[in-house]
């Protein structure tokens, strides 16, 4: 029997009870899969996609059909976690239209359970269309890597009391207009506690510090596998990248040392069919031996 799928409800549930949320970023069928193995709650399949997985710069160029082909592989793979489709830059902002149906190709080519939008009072028109159009949306707010030149880079937010009591605001307007939950990203740990008290929907933190209802981290800065830098709040659960290339150096040793493959890993033919072989060729041919 599958295991019982993670559903809003349920999540709502968990805040009400106290039980604090789990939610990693997954991009792949294979890692999504050891994810709903270990029992976390959700999956954001992120836009960070842009940075771990295909190497540019910021979380920018990556495009809806490529967030698509990535949630596709992840929903592919889990039976349980709950899972959120990022919307990439540009696949919400021009029109209520073009929100609505980039949300709806998540739910329907990728079959996610919910996406993710970042921004507050400006971006509370979609969120309300998407949400009309039936499409359960988390919000985001704080550090929001989309408007990162107008942030002036990666900063804490809420950090004055005035930044703060506004961040408060737009937590309550993005519950207002309906949303399931809100990731609070780059925050003070006082203004993630404000907002968590604050709001009945669960607060999920990513550098927001411990009292938020439920933790984020991206998998490749948990597992080591993003080396270009490493933001204060995310924890280093294994070093993969050195693992990872031990792993790569001792191939490469082996096959120049004549290692591998050893004969664990290769096939042989049948004595009978070495000697028809060996039979049918032309005179000078090597007789077909087996390898020791
Ligand atoms: O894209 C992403 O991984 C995110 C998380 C950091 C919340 O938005």
């Amino acid at each position: 029997m599958s295991p019982e799928k993670v559903t809003i409800p349920e999540l709502a549930k968990m805040k009400k009870r106290g039980e604090k949320i789990t939610l990693l970023t997954a991009y792949d069928y294979p890692m999504a899969r050891l994810v709903d193995r270990a029992g976390i709650d959700m999956i954001l399949v992120g836009d960070s996609l842009a940075m771990t997985v295909l190497g540019h710069e910021s979380t920018l160029p990556v495009t809806m059909d490529e967030m698509i082909s990535h949630a596709r592989a992840v929903t592919r793979a889990v039976e349980r976690t709950f899972v959120v489709g990022d919307m990439p830059y540009l696949s919400y902002q021009v029109s209520d239209e073009e929100a609505i149906r980039n949300a709806g190709r998540f739910m329907q080519e990728a079959l996610t359970d919910a996406v993710k939008v970042e921004g507050g009072e400006q971006m509370l028109d979609r969120i309300r269309a998407i949400i009309r159009a039936g499409i359960p949306v988390m919000g985001h707010l704080g550090l929001t890597p989309q408007s990162l030149s107008l942030l002036g880079g990666y900063r804490v937010q809420g950090k004055t009391a005035r930044a703060a009591k506004r961040l408060l605001d737009e937590a309550k307007m993005l519950e207002d207009a309906g949303v399931f939950c809100i990731v609070l990203e780059c925050v003070p740990s006082e203004v993630g506690k404000l907002v968590t008290d604050s709001v009945t929907i669960p607060t999920l933190g990513v550098g927001a510090g411990p009292h938020c209802d439920g933790q984020i981290l991206v998998m490749h800065d948990m597992l080591g596998l993003f080396e270009f830098f490493a933001p204060k709040f995310a924890k280093r659960y294994v070093d993969l990248a050195e693992t990872v290339t031990e792993a790569f150096q001792e191939f490469r040793r082996d096959v120049k040392e004549d290692r591998f493959p050893g004969p664990e890993h290769c096939y042989t033919m049948k004595q009978e069919e070495r000697e028809r072989l060996s039979a049918d060729l032309p005179p000078k041919t090597a007789r077909v031996k087996t390898d020791p």
